[in-house]
C-alpha cells in the first residue's frame, strides 16, 4: 500500500549533509537498491500505482534513475530509452541545458529514441527542483514522445518542482 511503500523508502534513504556542495543535504538512496526485498517491493509499489497499460516506453535520467527506469521497463516488458549528461551519446542527439539544485548541466537523448506519439514515464530516484525533469521532458517532446507522467521514489516538495511539472502527473512513493 502507499503508506507502508513510503514508510520502506524512508527507512532506506541516507541523508548525507554538504555533499556534493556546502549547504546541500543530499539525499542517498543506494541502501534502498542494495537490500533486494526493499527494491523489489519499492519497484512493485510503482508499477502497481502507474498499472501496465499507461505508458509504451519508460525513460531513466542518469545516472540513478537508470536503476529505477530499468527495473520498471523489466518488470512490465516495456523498453528503458537513457536520457544522458552531456557527449556520451554515440549518436545525433537533442540537449538541454537546466540549472541544478547545485551548478548546471546538460542532458541528451537520442534524436530517434522515441516512436512518435509513445506515451513515455520518466522515472528518476528524487525530485527536487524539478530541473532534470523539465528538461528531461524538453527533450522527449522534440523526439517525438508525449510524457505520460513522471514517477521518482522520493519528492523534496519544498523545493517545488512539482509545481514546475505541471500539469504533468507526478507520482512520488515519499513525499518531505
Ligand atoms: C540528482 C537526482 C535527480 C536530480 C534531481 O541527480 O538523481 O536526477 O538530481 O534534482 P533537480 O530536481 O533539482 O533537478 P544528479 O544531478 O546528482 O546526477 P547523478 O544521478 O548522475 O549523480
Amino acid at each position: 500500500s502507499g503508506p507502508a511503500t513510503a514508510a520502506l523508502v524512508a527507512s532506506r534513504v541516507l541523508d548525507v549533509p554538504d555533499f556534493p556542495k556546502p549547504g546541500v543535504m543530499f539525499k542517498d538512496l543506494m541502501p534502498l537498491f542494495a537490500d533486494g526485498d526493499t527494491f523489489r517491493q519499492v519497484i512493485d509499489g510503482i508499477v502497481a500505482y502507474h498499472g501496465r497499460e499507461s505508458f509504451d516506453v519508460v525513460v531513466g535520467i542518469e545516472a540513478r534513475g537508470f536503476v529505477v527506469a530499468a527495473a520498471i521497463a523489466y518488470a512490465t516488458g516495456v523498453g528503458v530509452v537513457p536520457v544522458r549528461k552531456a557527449g556520451k551519446l554515440p549518436r545525433p542527439a537533442y540537449s538541454a541545458s537546466y540549472a541544478l539544485e547545485y551548478g548546471e548541466a546538460t542532458l541528451e537523448v537520442h534524436e530517434d529514441a522515441f516512436t512518435a506519439g509513445h506515451r513515455v514515464l520518466v522515472v528518476d530516484d528524487v525530485l527536487a527542483t524539478g530541473g532534470t525533469a523539465e528538461a528531461t521532458l524538453d527533450l522527449v517532446e522534440r523526439a517525438g514522445g508525449t510524457v505520460a507522467g513522471f514517477t521518482v521514489l522520493l519528492e523534496l516538495a519544498f523545493l517545488g518542482g512539482r509545481e514546475r511539472l505541471a500539469p504533468r502527473p507526478v507520482h512520488a512513493l515519499l513525499t518531505v
